[in-house]
């Protein structure tokens, strides 16, 4: 795994939803290598606090640049939702096990729940050179909470029935795989671990192969500190590494607690 450590300039910042933020950095290094899936870890202010880094999806590249979603749900991104262009920050990347695009089924069916659907335009531009077709259903509480911006095709659920689909967004693709051919589909999820561990439940009710993306927590992002373990279904080994393994699984592989 080869991964940079660059201190890089924020290019833009723009907040597109209430607390729901989109940052781009130039950073070379990163955009080059980047593969949909992976993820840079940031220190977010040069002062220790908070201390450690914390993990973000590279929501899409564009020449040098990468491009970061992400809501405030505490310090770290609260300081990253108030950086302006020209700030400096510390990132580390690319991370983890990307999402593999190749063609072994052609209709693609992303789920996202929340701010899941964060890797979701990069990696819409890969399956679609991969030749692809591509359905998309994005879940969120409330409909000023929906991300769907360079997402295709795209299915909304609300858990409040204030657009699209009343009800979570597992319902909503139920509802879809009862009425479609199952044939060739696979399924690319992300968001909470409830969401990963009721849409895993559904593709393997339903016999449809599901490679989800966890965002569970994580300190170091590289393999030393072992503090991101999940479960493994079989084998000898009993855990892997979310961070170096993962964020990238095979529903069938893992347990999702
Ligand atoms: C591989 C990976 C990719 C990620 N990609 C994105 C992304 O693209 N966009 C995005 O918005 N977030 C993403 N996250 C989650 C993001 O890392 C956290 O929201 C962030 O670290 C919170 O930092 P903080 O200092 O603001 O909050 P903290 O002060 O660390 O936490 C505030 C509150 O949020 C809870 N919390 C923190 N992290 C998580 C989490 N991962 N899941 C559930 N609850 C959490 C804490 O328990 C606490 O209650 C990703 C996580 C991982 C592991
Ligand atoms: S976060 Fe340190 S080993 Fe995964």
């Amino acid at each position: 795994m080869e991964f940079f450590q660059e201190r890089v300039h924020v290019t833009s910042r723009e907040e597109i939803a209430p607390g729901i933020f989109v940052l781009r950095f130039r950073s070379p290094a990163i955009a080059r290598q980047c593969r949909p899936g992976q993820f840079v870890n940031i220190r977010s202010d040069a002062s220790f606090v908070p201390l450690l880094r914390r993990p973000f999806s590279i929501s899409d590249v564009d020449k040098d640049e990468i491009e970061m979603l992400f809501n405030v749900v505490g310090k770290g991104t609260q300081i990253l939702s108030r950086k302006i262009a020209g700030d400096e920050v510390d990132l580390i990347g690319p991370l983890g096990r990307p999402f593999d695009c190749s063609r072994t089924a052609t209709h693609a069916m992303l789920v996202g729940g929340g701010l899941g659907v964060a890797p979701f335009p990069f990696l819409t531009r890969a399956l679609i050179a991969e030749g692809h077709r591509i359905t998309s259903f994005v879940g969120a509480r409330t409909a000023d909470q929906v991300i769907s911006r360079n997402i295709k095709n795209c299915h909304v659920a609300t858990d409040d029935g204030t657009k699209g689909f009343h009800g979570t967004v597992v319902e909503l693709l139920r509802c879809f795989l009862e009425k479609e051919s199952v044939d060739n589909v696979q399924i690319y999820g992300c968001g909470p671990a409830a969401m990963m561990r009721a849409l895993s439940n559904l593709a393997h009710e339903k016999k449809v192969r599901c490679v989800v993306s966890l965002e569970g927590d994580m300190a170091c992002g590289i393999g030393i500190c072992q503090g991101c373990p999940v479960e493994r279904r079989e084998g000898e080994k009993k855990y892997s590494l979310v961070c170096t393994e993962g964020p990238v699984f095979d529903c069938e592989e893992i347990v999702i607690r």
